[in-house]
C-alpha cells in the first residue's frame, strides 16, 4: 500500500473514484477517451467527458460513441476539445469528478507546478465538493528532456507537501489523498497511458486527490 495521508484505506482509488455513484465526470487531457469510455460503460447513472486539447485522438473514440448502442454507442459520453487553461464556460460549476491522468506537456507542467490560471479554471468547473484526481507519472531518466523543457522541480514528497498542495488548497480544494502509488496500483488504471507505461520500471506515480470546499 503505497498512497500516504492520512485516514489511508486499502484501495484508495476505487474508494474515492466512488464517491458519487453518479454526477457529470469530466477527464481531462482524455487522450484517446479509454477511460471516459470504459467508465460509461460500467457507471451508466453517471455522465463523461473527456476533454483534450488535441482534436486528433478524440476523433475515433467521438465516433464509436455517437453510434447505436448495439454499435458500441453510449448516450452518457461526450467529447471537446479544449484546453486546461481555458476550460468551456458550459462546464461551470457542473464537474463532480474531475480526473487528469498521465499528463504531458503544458498539461502536466500545469498540474505538477500548481499554475494558478489553471487551479482557478478546475475550481470553476467543480462543484460543491467535487473530487480532484491527478495522477502524474514521471520517469526522471526517460522523461529527462521534458522535464528539463517544462522546467519542472523534482517531484519530491517535500516539494509536494511544502509547494505543490498548498496551491491547490489556495485555489479552494482540500486534500483528501497524496502520495506514490505502486506499479500493481497503476497498472490497474483503465487508461492507455496507463497500459503504455507500464514496462517502466523508475516511472514514479504519484496520486493526488482533492476535494472542491
Ligand atoms: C500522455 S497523454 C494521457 C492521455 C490519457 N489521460 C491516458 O492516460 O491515456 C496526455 C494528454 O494530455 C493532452 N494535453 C496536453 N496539454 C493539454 C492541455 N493544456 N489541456 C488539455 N489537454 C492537454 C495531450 O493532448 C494528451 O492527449
Amino acid at each position: 500500500m503505497a498512497v500516504q495521508s492520512d485516514n489511508s484505506t486499502e484501495k484508495p482509488l476505487e474508494n474515492l473514484s466512488n464517491h458519487t455513484g453518479e454526477g457529470v465526470v469530466v477527464d481531462i487531457g482524455t487522450g484517446d477517451g479509454r477511460f471516459v469510455y470504459r467508465s460509461a460503460q460500467s457507471n451508466p447513472r453517471k455522465f463523461y467527458i473527456g476533454i483534450d486539447a488535441n482534436a486528433k485522438p478524440l476523433e475515433k473514440i467521438s465516433m464509436k460513441a455517437t453510434r447505436k448502442p448495439s454499435k458500441g454507442g453510449l448516450p452518457n459520453v461526450l467529447f471537446a476539445q479544449a484546453a486546461i487553461e481555458d476550460l468551456p464556460a458550459e462546464l461551470n460549476a457542473a464537474a463532480d469528478e474531475i480526473h487528469i491522468h498521465f499528463p504531458w506537456g503544458s498539461l502536466l507542467r500545469a498540474v505538477a507546478l500548481g499554475d494558478e490560471n489553471a487551479l482557478r479554471s478546475l475550481r470553476r468547473i467543480a462543484a460543491p465538493e467535487c473530487l480532484l484526481e491527478i495522477i502524474i507519472g514521471i520517469d526522471e531518466e526517460r522523461d529527462r528532456t521534458e522535464i528539463e523543457r517544462l522546467d519542472l522541480p523534482k517531484l519530491s514528497e517535500e516539494y509536494l507537501q511544502k509547494t505543490l498542495i498548498p496551491k491547490y488548497e489556495a485555489a479552494g480544494f482540500e486534500t483528501l489523498k497524496s502520495g506514490v502509488l505502486s506499479s500493481v496500483e497503476w497498472s490497474r488504471l483503465e487508461t492507455s497511458w496507463a497500459r503504455k507505461l507500464q514496462s517502466g520500471a523508475n516511472r514514479k506515480v504519484i496520486y493526488l486527490a482533492f476535494q472542491a470546499g
